[in-house]
């Protein structure tokens, strides 16, 4: 296929704005999927995304398209809409010459559709704007339209109306690309050079990557060479995604696809490489780096036998999922572990779940923590020792108060787009979390978009939710790093039965401490289990008690329901008991369930 006949672009938008229902459509438009054949959102194949209803992954997938009597072949990448999925948008849009910009016409212009449009505009994209949901009777697609040329200055008489759900306008889309986006800026000539855009683990292949062609050719049997590794593997097989694989002789400039090398683990197949053939020299292909963590937590096995195993899964798991960092960590109650970085909660559950479905991990996860920095009045006191700084996010590893001279924590800039009929309600919550206005433009006599400075440790557990619950689902809200400033923090520290569990000590700002007290000791009281001998839940600072409750002595009898004396029922019902025992963390002769470390901070 020609290059001139090639479009590579991606679909992005804010959540459920319908970009993997228009994939579908496209997909069926095209020939590559069965029209009506029962399946919804081809593209979202992973089970945490049919059980989540979100897209998590990108996903791309190679179509055809015949365009005025010429066959074109198109490269799709369906992106995730979740701010905690950024790290997508910004990998696929690596392989992209152009974006379809889609608005639900309902709902309108989203956080989230700024921060993508944003995104695009940076890697000077062709942007196709597209408005979906047009069959919906209280659409406006006409003042969405307005607002769509007041936040980017798109034309309104540019901006295609479609019905993703009934494939109304949606071939206009594929001509529109078509028309619109360039054909891929690249050279055939001159050697093979290509950017990993994506990668992922097959049990028999090994590490799977997908490749974005931006010079000369590659074919089965070459020889490639890692730019990062310097590493050399032979190409063992060539593929295509329709979306299902197709395999093919071999790649050129322009195209996407899929190559098996015999790589092995996250060390060596790295989203964002360059390769090449074997000993020619070449420069990077890509300006794409992967996202800065922001939330960290502790992950160990619940079982140490079970550490090799869970090393493995959670190696497999990175190749997949890029923005996520690990450090080993260890800690008394867990043992070894690992410490991981994700870019919000959202994006650490999602991992968490995969590694359980996925991959048959039953991990621990520590409350997550943000990165704080502490300057130290006395350096040598402490394990750092000689350095005036500390980056702190285990907070377990907090240094005594008299160690500390300056605490300072992380901020981000967050862009929050709400109807007026709430702004009393939104401007609340953000005062509650500390956050300080920064600006507040009208979008229309409906809605407005207000930019606040917040800490970002007040943002990471539930101000999303928080934030839909009370604009019954209508505001929006995106963020973005912006440094760090000086605070006040401290660590409280949650005791069972006098005793301290490192586990589900967190730093708070001082301002908060009582609060985030009673709201974790009544949270514990909840969660933790009734048991033999009776538990008292404390949260204090230092010596100081802030909060306590009491859990009162109890033995559940789970033969107590039997009459008769049927031995193998009994035994049954006794080993179901003990399997449901071991799913618990011993602390101080107390047993946890291994998800109360999470549950714990969700209000
Ligand atoms: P994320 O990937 O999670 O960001 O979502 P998404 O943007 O891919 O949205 P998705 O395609 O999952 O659609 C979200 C919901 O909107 C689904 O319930 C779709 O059935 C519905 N939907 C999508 N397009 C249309 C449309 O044109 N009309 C109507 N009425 N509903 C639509």
């Amino acid at each position: 296929m020609p290059v001139q006949r090639i479009r590579n672009f991606s679909i992005i938008a804010h959540v459920d704005h319908g970009k993997s229902t228009l994939a579908d459509r496209l997909l069926e438009l095209t020939g590559a999927i069965a029209r009506n054949a029962g399946q919804h959102q081809v593209l979202d194949s992973l089970q945490v995304e049919r059980e989540r209803g979100i897209t998590v992954k990108a996903q791309t997938a190679s179509i055809f398209h015949r365009h005025k009597g010429q066959l074109y072949l198109l490269n799709l990448i369906d992106t995730p809409g979740h701010v905690d999925f950024s790290n997508e948008v910004s990998r696929s849009l690596a392989a992209c010459d152009g974006v379809v910009l889609l608005v639900d016409a309902c709902h309108g212009v989203q956080a989230q559709t700024v921060a993508n449009y944003h995104l695009a505009k940076q890697r000077q994209l062709a942007v196709v704007p597209v408005l979906n949901k047009i069959d919906i009777k209280h659409a406006n697609p006409d003042q969405v339209c307005q607002d769509m040329k007041l936040l980017f200055g798109i034309d309104p008489n540019e901006v295609l109306r479609v019905s993703a759900k009934l494939g109304t306008g949606v071939s206009e889309v594929l001509e529109r690309v078509i028309e619109t986006i360039p054909p891929p800026q690249v050279q055939r000539e001159s050697d093979f050079r290509a950017l990993i855009f994506d990668s992922w683990f097959d049990k028999y292949r090994g590490a799977l990557n997908l490749i974005y062609v931006l010079n000369g050719k590659l074919e089965q049997n070459q020889d490639i060479q890692s730019l990062a590794t310097k590493k050399v593997y032979p190409v063992k097989s060539i593929s295509v995604l329709r979306p299902a694989e197709c395999p093919v002789p071999g790649l050129s400039a322009g195209q996407v696809g899929l190559i098996a090398c015999n790589m092995r683990n996250s060390k060596e197949s790295i989203v964002g490489d360059t390769i090449h053939l074997k000993n020619q020299a070449a420069s990077a292909a890509g300006s794409y780096s992967p996202q800065q963590p922001i939330v960290f937590a502790g992950v160990f096995p619940a079982d140490q036998s079970k550490h090799v195993a869970l090393r493995s899964a959670i190696d497999k798991m990175i190749l997949n999922d890029s923005a996520v960092t690990v450090k080993v960590d260890s800690s008394p109650a867990l043992g070894q572990g690992w410490r991981l970085g994700f870019l919000g909660l959202l994006h650490m559950e999602v991992f968490c779940q995969r590694l359980e479905q996925e991959h048959g991990a039953e991990p621990i996860i520590t409350a997550p923590s943000v990165t704080y920095r502490l300057v130290l009045s006395n350096p040598k006191m402490i394990r750092q020792q000689g350095r005036d700084t500390m980056d702190i996010s285990n907070a377990a590893l907090f240094p005594e108060p008299h160690c500390i001279k300056e605490y300072y924590e992380p901020l981000v800039l967050g862009t929050i787009i709400t109807p007026t009929d709430y702004v009393g309600q939104v401007i609340g919550l953000c005062v509650e979390r500390r956050g300080l206005q920064q600006s507040s433009v009208n979008i229309d006599e409906t809605r407005i978009l207000m930019k606040y400075v917040l800490p970002l440790s007040e943002i990471i557990l539930d101000f999303h939710d928080r934030l839909k619950s009370m604009s019954s689902g209508y505001a929006s809200f995106s963020y973005e790093d912006h440094g760090y400033h000086l605070s006040h923090l401290v660590r409280l520290d949650i005791h069972l039965n006098g005793k301290p569990v490192e586990e589900l000590c967190r730093i708070v700002h001082v301002s908060k401490a009582t609060s985030v007290a009673r709201q974790m000791v009544l949270k514990l009281r909840e969660l933790i289990p009734k048991q033999m001998v009776q538990i008292a839940i404390q949260a204090c600072i230092g010596s100081k008690v802030l909060a306590r409750e009491t859990i009162k002595a109890y033995r559940k009898d789970v033969t107590a329901k039997l009459y008769g004396g049927d031995v193998t029922r009994r035994m049954k019902l006794l080993k179901q008991q003990a399997e449901g025992k071991k799913k618990m963390r011993m602390f101080a002769n107390i047993r946890v369930p291994h998800e109360t470390f999470i549950n714990v901070l969700k209000r």
